[in-house]
């Protein structure tokens, strides 16, 4: 983390899970966690439950966030979730481009780019996520695999709309596998993240993009992550689900 230039970031993903009666439940277990104030913590939860965790969440720090949003903002797209719904019903960011998404809802690198612009344009800040497959990372492409991603989710969004992005470095051989990134090599792709969009915006704008790491990120490794200095904030699926864990990666990101 490099609290100097940009925002740490402790965001859960909680995928399909937790109804919205449960969410409640859920929700105040981690109210504590409001009172943290160097770390931005985010709840990105399923769309149906977003009224009833902002309602929980009201006169906290801690955001809302989508899982997901259609790159429309209305129109005949049954089953679909516009930016502009979502920012409604109180949320502040959305995940786009989580490998669940592009694996098996065919959300392809061109699709990314229209979310990422639609959701900027609606008023919410979109959670970037890139990672690459085990066989890649095998066969030695990662960096390439990740520069694509980056470089065509980004493209033609103006300097300001930039700021607004997270990005998330999800390696997808780590997602809800147990087997976390080592600390340096996750560093490593976060850094070459900074380095492309350095390429593409500037030195200054790209400090400042806060660049998370997640995959199996838990209560046991979040400190030596979150100790790397490329590495600002962690987006948490499975201890996100439990308050404890939840709060303890909170902790470790303290400064
Ligand atoms: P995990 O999920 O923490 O359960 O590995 C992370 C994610 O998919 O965002």
């Amino acid at each position: 983390m490099d609290r100097r230039y940009r925002k740490t970031i402790i965001a859960g993903n909680w995928k399909m899970n937790i109804t919205p009666s449960e969410a409640k439940k859920l929700t105040t277990a981690l109210l504590p966690l409001s009172a943290v104030k160097d770390t931005s913590i985010v709840l990105c939860v399923p769309a149906i439950d977003i009224t009833t965790v902002k309602r929980t969440l009201r006169q906290t720090r801690i955001a809302v966030g989508g899982q997901n949003c259609h790159f429309e903002s209305k129109g005949a797209f049954t089953g679909e979730i516009s930016p502009e719904m979502l920012i409604d019903a109180g949320a502040k960011y959305v995940i786009i481009g989580h490998s669940e998404r592009r694996s098996m809802f065919g959300d392809t690198d061109e699709i990314v780019r229209k979310k990422i612009a639609s959701a900027i344009a609606a008023g919410l800040r979109p959670i970037l996520c890139v990672g690459e497959t085990e066989e890649q990372r095998k066969q030695g492409v990662t960096e390439e695999i990740i520069r694509v991603q980056i470089k065509s989710a980004v493209y033609g969004l103006s300097a300001d709309d930039f700021r607004k992005i997270v990005v998330a470095y999800e390696p997808i051989w780590a997602i809800g596998t147990g087997n976390t990134a080592t600390p340096e090599d996750a560093n490593e792709v976060c850094k070459l993240i900074r380095t492309c969009l350095r390429e593409l915006y500037g030195a200054r704008p790209s400090r400042s993009i806060s660049i998370l790491y997640g995959g199996s990120m838990n209560e046991k490794n979040a400190k030596a992550l979150l100790a790397m200095p490329h590495i600002d904030g962690g987006l948490i699926g499975g201890a996100s689900l439990k308050p404890d864990a939840f709060a303890a990666i909170v902790e470790a990101s303290k400064a």
